[in-house]
């Protein structure tokens, strides 16, 4: 059963509701899933925490993000943590990150072992949906590889610059974005199906 509630009396019952901090944005609903999932398309799909900037803007450009919209939705990473495997490269390889910093990870991230030991994305305030991911960023202390990429004297480090003094921009374009994302080629008609329980097909 598709659940579709209008945009206007939902906005006015329940954004409230979810506004725990940070930009807020209404959902759409009444999405379908899909009844099947495939390993390749997702690791060919979803950009990895070793690409390079140029790699980062291809892989949002080829679903028909900008440059800047890569940007805002990179900030998504000031909440969240990452596995010790995903950064490991980064704090023992790359020149490019604050060295103080990279000790501290090293402790709960060893060069061996601890792969999925975790590490906040935001060391500043990993809870908070705030802008000081982009301040990390000038720091040289981005978690992921992919992270410090934005911030690394290319095309993108004037945006970097400008979320992290203005942290109502940033907040704006993320909420647009992720509006964005989530009419990213919606299953309509008979394709997929509404689930009776989100973390399974039916
Ligand atoms: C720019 C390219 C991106 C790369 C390379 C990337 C990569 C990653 C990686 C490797 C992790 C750690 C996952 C884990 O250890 O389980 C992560 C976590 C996360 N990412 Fe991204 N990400 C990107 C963009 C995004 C976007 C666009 C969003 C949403 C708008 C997002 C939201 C998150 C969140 C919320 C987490 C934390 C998950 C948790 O704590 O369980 N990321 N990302």
């Amino acid at each position: 059963m598709a659940i579709l509630v209008p945009v206007s009396s939902w906005k006015s019952e329940r954004l409230g509701f979810w506004r725990l901090n940070g930009p807020s944005w209404i959902v759409q609903l009444g999405r379908r899933d899909s009844t099947t999932a495939s390993l390749t398309l997702a690791n060919s799909d979803l950009p990895a925490p070793t690409l390079n900037l140029s790699n980062l803007i291809t892989a949002f450009s080829n679903k028909g993000f900008s440059t800047q919209e890569m940007v805002a939705l990179s900030g998504s990473h000031t909440i969240g943590q990452s596995n010790c495997r995903f950064f490991r490269a980064r704090i023992y390889n790359d020149t490019n990150i604050d060295s103080t910093f990279a000790t501290s990870l090293k402790t709960n991230c060893p060069s061996v072992g601890g792969d999925n030991n975790l590490s906040p994305l935001d060391e500043t305030s990993p809870t908070t949906f705030d802008n000081a991911y982009f301040k990390n960023l000038q720091s040289q202390k981005g978690l992921l590889h992919s992270d410090q990429e934005l911030f690394n004297g290319g095309s993108t480090d004037s945006q970097v610059n400008a979320y992290s003094t203005d942290s109502s921009s940033f907040a704006t374009d993320f909420a647009n974005a992720m509006v964005k994302m989530g009419n990213l080629g919606p299953l309509t008609g008979s394709s997929g199906q509404i689930r009776t329980n989100c973390r399974k097909i039916n």
